[in-house]
């Protein structure tokens, strides 16, 4: 399991790193690497942290028992992440050991993945699948625009999925979609590199509660999220 954590969150405003927001007094990345830790299908988790900030993505996670002081614990490593969400993908990568054949790939900006989502990606690629993606119906009308913001058409809603994270490869599928990948037009997601090289990727169901945090709102929203976990009994 990758997890890119390395992004800076400009649109939630100046402070940390947005992998080390809290919600509810936890950092995201902390949320994250609980739930990932608790999927069945995990054996080790990869954290791409941004490139200056190692060491405080470190101490945050000891911090909160995920790791000693000396920054070890089996199953969970700390990278410097790279300028681009896809570049931290690739040096996360180097970092994965050789009897590793299943990759998954999981923003730290959505913390409250359910743990059946991540295993359920896993058990499609397990299955046959070279690259998986969680989707969801759009409830907006999506539009395409121009340059000078004219629509320039409507796909059919029925047809499009908003994609979210995890999304599982086969290991070579992933390293080969990167090592073809072109750094000046880096992409917004892994399978985007899967499908430039003509890969087939499959969709299965996504889960709301693996919504990503960008903006302010996003954080209320997770905040609601845990208390109706927490007020039925399930704990994050
Ligand atoms: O910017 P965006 O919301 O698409 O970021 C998605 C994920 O990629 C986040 O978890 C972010 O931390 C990560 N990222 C990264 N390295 C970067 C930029 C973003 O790991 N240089």
């Amino acid at each position: 399991m990758i997890v890119p954590a390395a992004g800076r969150g400009e649109r939630l405003g100046p402070g940390l790193p947005k992998a080390l927001r809290p919600i509810n007094g936890v950092p995201m990345l902390v949320h994250a690497v609980r739930a990932l830790s608790a999927a069945t299908s995990v054996s080790l988790v990869v954290i791409a942290a941004p490139e200056d900030g190692v060491d405080e993505v470190q101490r945050a996670l000891a911090e909160h028992g995920l790791l000693d002081g000396d920054g070890e614990r089996a199953g969970l490593l700390v990278v410097a992440g790279g300028d681009t969400r896809q570049d931290s993908v690739a040096r996360a990568m180097l970092a994965l050991p050789d009897d590793v054949d299943v990759v998954l790939v999981h923003d730290a900006a959505r913390p409250l993945v359910p743990s059946s989502l991540v295993d359920a990606v896993s058990a499609a690629v397990r299955s046959g699948a070279d690259a998986v993606v969680p989707g969801i119906p759009v409830a907006d009308t999506i539009k395409t625009v121009d340059e000078g913001g004219r629509v320039t058409g409507t796909p059919d809603r029925s047809m499009l999925r908003a994609i979210q994270t995890p999304q599982g490869f086969r290991r070579e599928v992933l390293a080969a979609a990167h090592a073809a990948a072109d750094p000046t037009a880096p992409a917004t997601d892994d399978a985007g590199l899967v499908e430039a090289l003509g890969g087939t990727v499959h969709v299965v169901a996504g889960d709301e509660e693996a919504f990503k945090i960008t903006r302010l709102l996003d954080l209320v929203l997770a905040e609601a999220v845990l208390a109706r976990r927490r007020a039925s009994g399930v704990l994050s």
